[in-house]
């Protein structure tokens, strides 16, 4: 008999909101991006959802045009290992840059967040969009790698990483006080590995944890970032706005996935969701509209820019049509570039329409419970998802949907009322990775 297909949630933890102007309503905590206690409120009320996973993003460049989140927020790793140790089954999944670090540092230290949280770890793989980030390690703009390249570096990253997480075998630590053995030396594995971009010799100091690997995840939908998640992630952070956009990505990814030679039911596809959730729908339009009316022309337009590279929108008439672009934004945030190019071209959009509609967007998941429910469960059943990331647009979503929608999905019989397992592989249903070298002894 086969499962139940179930929806899965996961909640992006982010300070003071991803809306430029957000910190502004009176429900904000003005200093939340750097409050422990906020980050541990949010991941307890995640946790009482039963959310499968929450999700701190990050970047590694900032300047005065950056939304006030970015200014001045965690390092992901760092809180995640404050939020293990006050939860105790939610994922805790952080951004860390292939661009930017080095896979034996990164390996040990989702390795060490997965024993701490003891096998709730994941990473979301990202390339680095903004080439100024090149400056506050060492280099120049010109030596900040192209899209392609920065995907061909996260392949390769990923390829060691793995290796040198089965550096040890499960059962490779003897620790028998008595003989003085510590650990059975055929159990311990170096890695070797010599490629375009990367040498390490291996192996990892520190072993794997109860869920094996920590899980990988994947959030650029570009065609490499595809390349990339159906290839080696297990799930994927995505941003379609609309059912038929989330129905074709949904697709490309499973049928992508499947010719790499993987399940496509072993990659979870997880677009935003921004539930503007009211008891009615007039009290939900006015949750928008407070959010929306605190967002100048101004920053907005720094916020559009921000996705091109920091390019400077305030040089075009704003009741114009959307300038000619040209490639500015193909080597940044590339798909979200496209996609709005595309959009203000086919839908004939001057500059003024596409900024608002991009700092201001209005969620389709805006409405009573009930009504939020219907969506997710139309995307749910009509494969634009396979469960969604919870982000944050108004003060409170996350506790109005944890408390108004999700008894409602309960209900249906499409989300869990308790946890199935206490890791994150084993919430997600995905298989335990099998040590490579393990696996090499069982079947010759
Ligand atoms: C839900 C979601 C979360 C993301 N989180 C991050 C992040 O934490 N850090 C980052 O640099 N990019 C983040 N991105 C952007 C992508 O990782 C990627 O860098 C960007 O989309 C450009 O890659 P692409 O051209 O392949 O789409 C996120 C995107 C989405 C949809």
């Amino acid at each position: 008999m086969t499962k139940r297909r179930k929806l899965k949630f996961g909640a992006l933890v982010h300070g003071v909101g991803g809306n430029i102007a957000s910190w502004r309503h009176p429900d904000v905590q003005v200093d939340a991006s750097i409050s422990l206690a906020f980050y541990k409120e949010q991941a307890k009320k995640a946790e009482e959802g039963k959310l499968d996973l929450i999700f701190i993003a990050d970047g590694l460049y900032i300047n005065e045009k950056s939304i006030p989140h970015f200014l001045n927020r965690f390092e992901p790793l760092t809180i995640l290992s404050a939020l293990a140790a006050v939860t105790t089954h939610i994922g805790l999944i952080g951004t860390v840059s292939t661009s930017y670090s080095e896979p034996y540092t990164v390996a040990r230290q989702f390795a060490s967040l997965d024993h701490i949280s003891q096998g709730r770890a994941g990473w979301n793989v990202v390339t680095t969009p903004l080439e100024s980030t090149a400056l506050n390690y060492s280099k120049t703009i010109e030596q900040h790698p192209d899209h392609a390249t920065r995907y061909r570096i996260a392949s390769e990253y990923l390829e060691v990483v793995k290796g040198l997480w089965d550096s040890w075998e499960d059962d490779a630590f003897i620790r028998d006080k008595e003989s003085g053995v510590f650990f059975d030396l055929s159990k311990l594995h170096a890695l070797h590995h010599q490629g375009e971009f990367f040498s390490v010799q291996g192996p990892l100091n520190i072993a794997r944890s109860k869920q094996g690997h920590p899980i990988i995840f994947q959030a650029g939908s570009s065609e490499a970032g595809i390349d990339l998640a159906a290839k080696e992630a297990d799930a994927i952070f995505t941003g379609q706005s609309s059912l038929q956009d989330a129905k074709e990505f949904y697709q490309k990814v499973k049928n992508r996935t499947e010719a790499f030679g993987r399940n496509p039911d072993e990659i979870f596809i997880l677009p935003s969701l921004s539930p503007i959730i009211g008891e009615t729908e007039e009290e939900a339009e006015r949750k928008y509209q407070e959010v929306a009316n605190l967002v100048s022309i101004e920053n907005a337009l720094h916020y559009l820019g921000r996705y091109f590279d920091h390019h400077d929108f305030s040089q075009y008439e704003l009741d114009a049509p959307f300038p000619e672009l040209g490639d500015i934004g193909k080597n940044s945030f590339q798909s979200t570039t496209d996609r709005i190019k595309q959009e203000a071209k086919e839908e004939h959009l001057t500059l003024r329409q596409v900024v608002l509609r991009e700092a201001t967007p209005r969620s389709p998941f805006t409405g009573t419970p009930e009504k939020v429910a219907d969506v997710v469960q139309e995307w749910f059943e009509e494969k634009g998802a396979d469960g969604f990331t919870i982000v944050s647009v108004v003060p409170n979503a996350l506790h109005d949907f944890v408390d108004y929608v999700i008894p409602i999905l309960q209900k249906r019989g499409i989300y869990r009322t308790e946890y199935e397992s206490d890791t994150l592989r084993g919430n997600l249903g995905l298989p335990f990775p099998i040590n490579r070298y393990t696996k090499e002894t069982v079947n010759p």
